[in-house]
């Protein structure tokens, strides 16, 4: 099943998942869509509960909005909490929802969203009672990064990220140090907050170690055997990478950040060596506390 730009495929176990033709990559390749938005963003996240403890409001931002089944997810898992819920979404193109939303019935985590998701497509925001929650959903369009690196425009710093762009190799822009160091200082560091992405690469966690987040490994999901979350305050993070971590990193071809938006691999550079060794994720151990 396709239009131009997207198609529909179907997974082992059945499921759907939405790929793009250009990238040819799959959104949610093996699991497909729920379940992988569950495990890897919902649980690992702990949004849920961390939802319903912010009584004044929680942001949640949703980077790579594409066919919106990470959002639609949350949604669903948050229907019993009464706390207001923010999301921006950022996605450049609103094509893969607008295609989504035409195979919803192929994509059942569409099933009860279908207006607020066309309010969306049509105003660009969708304000809604999500069972008892009340939500505002509103889209960022333009270039992420760009938008990351445009200091004049305020934006409400969120509590929890998904980040779900295409890989690095074939979207090499989301995925450089200068985007995430951008993004970290958009943070209030009074608001504790984490990140999950699904990429577990050496090259992606130093980058967001050099970022500022304290970064640890997360759950297996949609076939991978591990994840990546990262966050400004490490208690929110189960598994946080230690010293072995760090041996190996020096040892790897691949775990220099990217700098600008061509896709490279190279071992880490002296300088980012020394850099990391000062972060206080390694200090900490080194001096031996614990949380
Ligand atoms: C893997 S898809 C996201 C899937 C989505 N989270 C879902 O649940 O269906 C990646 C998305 O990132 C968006 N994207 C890629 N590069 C971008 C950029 N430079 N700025 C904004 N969005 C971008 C793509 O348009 C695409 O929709």
């Amino acid at each position: 099943m396709t239009d131009s730009a997207y198609e529909l495929v179907e997974l082992a176990n059945g499921s759907w998942s939405v790929r793009s033709r250009e990238t040819r990559e799959t959104f949610h390749p093996v699991v497909g869509p729920e379940a992988e938005a569950r495990s890897l963003y919902v649980e690992q996240l702990r949004l849920p509960e961390r939802m319903a403890a912010a009584t004044d409001g929680f942001v949640l931002w949703d980077v790579g909005l594409g066919s919106a089944a990470n959002v639609l997810t949350v949604l669903r898992a948050g229907r019993a909490v009464a706390s207001p819920l923010r999301v921006i979404s950022f996605d450049h193109t609103l094509g893969p929802l607008r295609f989504g939303l035409k195979h919803s019935a192929r994509l059942p985590y569409f099933e009860g969203y279908e207006p607020p998701v066309q309010q969306l497509l049509d105003q660009g925001k969708a304000n809604f009672m999500n069972h008892r929650q009340p939500v505002q959903w509103e889209v960022m369009g333009g270039d992420f990064p760009a938008r990351m690196a445009e200091f004049d425009r305020v934006l409400e710093p969120p509590a929890a990220i998904l980040f779900d762009a295409y890989s690095p190799a074939r979207n090499a822009a989301m995925w450089t140090l200068p985007l995430f160091r951008n993004l970290f200082r958009r943070l209030d560091l009074s608001i504790p907050c984490n990140l999950a992405t699904y990429s577990r690469s050496t090259m992606l966690r130093v980058t967001l170690l050099l970022a500022g987040f304290w970064v640890g490994a997360g759950e297996a999901t949609g076939g991978k055997e591990e994840t990546t979350i990262a966050a400004t305050d490490p208690g929110l993070i189960p598994k946080l990478l230690g010293a072995e971590w760090l041996t190996r990193v020096k040892r790897s071809t691949s775990a220099e950040p990217l700098l600008e938006a061509t896709y490279q691999q190279s071992p880490l550079s002296d300088a980012n060596r020394q850099r990391l060794e000062l972060h206080p994720q390694f200090q900490r151990e080194r001096t031996g506390i614990r949380d």
